[in-house]
């Protein structure tokens, strides 16, 4: 009897320190994402699409801070465009949904080689669809984010996957303006956008231009004619 006492205390103190650390683990995420505001130095309409190359000076001006998803794997991301995932994310989490970052910002040099791998994996057909050539990537922008789903536990990244994963994305993307996001390569408007339906690529335009945007079930080749 003592002894199942003397266990009853230690996992009581055991519980109340990983209490404490869950509490301060999760308040520092927030201080962190609380003090990140607005850059003036960022173009959030910056239009990068297969005939419009990154502007020559966007990167020299660009703001990026290092992230982690819960996988530990770290990322570079524009700041306000990470407050504002961060938060989506967060309001995912409520109902049950969990994403994660998969890809963010990625240098010319990086998109050489996704290219490369991709060309080797699924060939040139495959590749014009769904991967910009480098330089012509919004993934350059940092304004950019590729999401995985995290189901049962299990990351799902595949692209064939992460379109079969219909119901999730029908709760996903209805959120996305209010927190400053459009679907960039949405279903129906591949001649406009020159891609595949991606659902998992979201862009950060800031709210009110995502609302007007998808209000008007536009995408952003039509929003900035
Ligand atoms: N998947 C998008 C089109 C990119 O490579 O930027
Ligand atoms: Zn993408």
């Amino acid at each position: 009897m003592k002894s199942f006492k003397k266990k009853l205390l230690v996992g009581a103190l055991l519980a109340m320190v990983c209490c404490s650390f869950a509490y301060e683990a999760e308040a520092a995420d927030s201080m962190e994402v609380s003090q990140i505001g607005t850059s003036q130095s960022v173009d959030y309409l910056v239009f990068v699409n297969k005939t419009h190359k990154l502007p020559d000076d966007y990167e020299a001006k660009l703001p990026l801070i290092t992230v982690k998803n819960a996988f530990g794997k770290e990322f570079q991301i524009e700041p306000e465009t990470y407050q504002h995932f961060e938060q989506l994310r967060q309001a995912l989490k409520k109902k049950g949904i969990q994403i994660e970052l998969d890809s963010v910002y990625r240098s010319v040099a990086r998109q050489k080689e996704i290219v490369a791998e991709f060309t080797q994996k699924y060939g040139a057909d495959y590749v014009k669809q769904y991967v910009a050539v480098p330089g012509y990537s919004e993934h350059h922008t940092g304004l950019a984010v590729d999401i995985c789903l995290v189901v049962d536990g299990k990351a799902i990244d595949d692209n064939d996957e992460m379109i079969a994963q219909k119901e999730i994305f029908a709760q996903i993307h209805p959120l996305l303006a209010e927190y400053g996001f459009i679907l960039r390569y949405p279903q129906g408007k591949e001649r406009i956008t020159g891609y595949s339906y991606e659902p998992w690529h979201f862009r950060y335009v800031g709210k009110e231009t995502a609302k007007k945007i998808c209000d008007a079930g536009l995408v952003l080749e039509e929003y900035l004619r």
